[in-house]
């Protein structure tokens, strides 16, 4: 460390934590509520891990008081979930279903009787399944639209309430596990449909912000990204190359046009030559320059390491029509073999000096640091850490869990949080992922994050008691100190 010492936290600094509606929700049909694209896949035999669905996930559509009771003895300061589009408006289009409406606003008075900043994620994957039947989802323009009507609501009904706002969650991984590598709705293998859904997120991005920004002028918002950094394997000029180029397809692809309204022309070239970049429309580059956020939200998980392709010869010789590059953070290809001949601009390969998860996610507490200078000289803008945490099995006993694992994963994470801040980078807050227990995706209730543990498994759904792990009582200090004990 080069600074004689560090920066204390912000005295307003926003402690918190983080969930999505339908890793926590389950009501999947109370109210009114319409299904999602998550509801209908889920059900798919094969998709997730021993068949788990949200139906009821921790019921928390039921239990929220009693979540919140727990945030506010924590001391939380924020508290970051997302509104089910289809509970607002169950065909994502058209009518409103007011009690969806009411559950929102019921959620946003409790937090604030305790002093709790609420942090409302606009879209967090779980589209209507209704504009996924009609309009192709995210593929058809048409759900632009949609999703414009529907953040005109939420802004109008909670504008008032609500001061920080996320519109796209993680739109980086959304796109490549839903079109690239079939282990999200809507499960499609195909980079072309991909780079075309992905330029309709972006302006549906850009829609939201424009219309927020005419509607609740004095409040914040900004799109969360998984960002993850790239780093060359080894000095060789060759891998610094190549992780530039990963920096670019993984990161600036999404990132720049978030703030700078222009996707990068490396990545965009690269696109053209194959035949895959995405068509737009007049006035689509004059929406993506108008729009700009008020923040940045940044998911850390970790990043990933770019070596020379040294097979880029065979690829051309085998005149191979696909595209480069992984997702920034969940995926390995399937296939190694089968991926090589599509890896033009980079070469993504395992990083010798780091530790790994149960998963096989890389700990590195350091890349948290590197992420938030590299977003904050590249765009400039205050960054707000949406998520950030260590994915478990967690054993409970006799009342208690002793995760000290995940108490030592999150005090380094926020450590280099802190050496970020003194070497200049604006933190507004930091979002644990995830306050309670919460259903993963593809992985049920084995892989947990929480600091609440959740009695339940995939099968039995107990009594969904609500334990509180020893990182509970840890983080409660640490938000009590303003910061982790010197
Ligand atoms: C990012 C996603 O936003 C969240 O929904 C997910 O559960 C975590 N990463 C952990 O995988």
């Amino acid at each position: 460390m080069y600074h004689k010492e560090l920066d204390p936290f912000p005295a307003n600094f926003l402690w918190g934590a983080a969930s999505a509606a339908y890793q926590i929700e389950g009501a999947w049909q109370a109210d009114g509520k319409g299904p999602s694209i998550w509801d209908t896949f889920s059900k798919l035999p094969g998709k997730t891990y021993l068949g788990t669905n949200g139906d009821v996930a921790v019921d928390h559509y039921h239990r929220f008081r009693e979540d919140i009771q727990l945030m506010a003895e924590m001391g939380l300061k924020t508290y970051r979930f997302s509104v089910a589009w289809s509970r607002v408006m169950p065909d994502g289009e058209g009518a409103v279903n007011e009690a969806g409406l009411a559950f929102y606003e019921e959620l946003v008075d409790e937090l604030r009787r305790y002093q709790i900043e609420p942090v409302l994620t606009l879209y967090h994957w779980d589209l209507p399944q209704a504009l996924q039947d009609k309009y192709n989802g995210w593929e058809g323009r048409e759900t632009i639209a949609a999703f414009k009507s529907y953040c005109r609501v939420l802004f109008e009904r909670l504008g008032s309430k609500v001061t920080y706002w996320v519109t796209m969650n993680e739109q980086n991984v959304l796109t490549s596990l839903g079109y690239r590598w079939e282990l999200h709705p809507p499960n499609v293998a195909d980079t072309k449909r991909m780079f075309q859904a992905n330029h309709h997120l972006n302006l549906a991005n850009a829609d939201a912000i424009a219309l927020f920004h005419e509607l609740v002028p004095t409040r914040k918002i900004g799109p969360s990204f998984g960002y993850g950094p790239m780093y060359p394997l080894r000095a060789d000029p060759n891998d610094v190359l190549a992780a530039e180029n990963g920096e670019a397809f993984n990161n600036s692809w999404w990132l720049d046009v978030y703030c700078k309204g222009k996707y990068p022309k490396v990545i965009w070239k690269q696109l053209e030559a194959l035949g895959i970049a995405p068509q737009l429309l007049e006035g689509d580059l004059e929406l993506l320059k108008r729009a700009k956020p008020d923040f940045l939200g940044i998911n850390y998980y970790h990043g990933g390491t770019a070596a020379q392709n040294t097979l880029e010869k065979e690829r051309i010789a085998s005149q191979e029509k696909a595209f480069s590059g992984i997702d920034p953070y969940l995926m390995q290809p399937k296939d190694q073999q089968a991926q090589t001949p599509e890896t033009v601009l980079f070469q993504s390969v395992e990083n010798p000096y780091l530790e790994k998860t149960d998963w096989g996610w890389e700990i590195d507490p350091v890349g948290f640091r590197v992420a938030l200078r590299r977003v904050s000289d590249r765009y400039d803008l205050p960054i707000f850490v949406t998520e950030n945490g260590l994915g478990a099995i967690d054993l409970e006993k006799d009342g208690k869990v002793h995760d000290s694992y995940r108490i030592d994963y999150l005090a380094q994470h926020i450590l280099e949080m802190q050496k970020a801040i003194t070497d200049g980078v604006t933190v507004i807050g930091y979002c644990a992922w995830s306050f309670t227990d919460l259903l993963s995706w593809l992985n049920g209730y084995k892989k947990r994050y929480g600091f609440v543990y959740v009695d339940r498994d995939e099968e039995d759904e107990k009594e969904l008691t609500r334990i509180k792990k020893d990182s509970y009582y840890w983080y409660q200090e640490v938000i009590q100190n303003n910061g982790l004990r010197k």
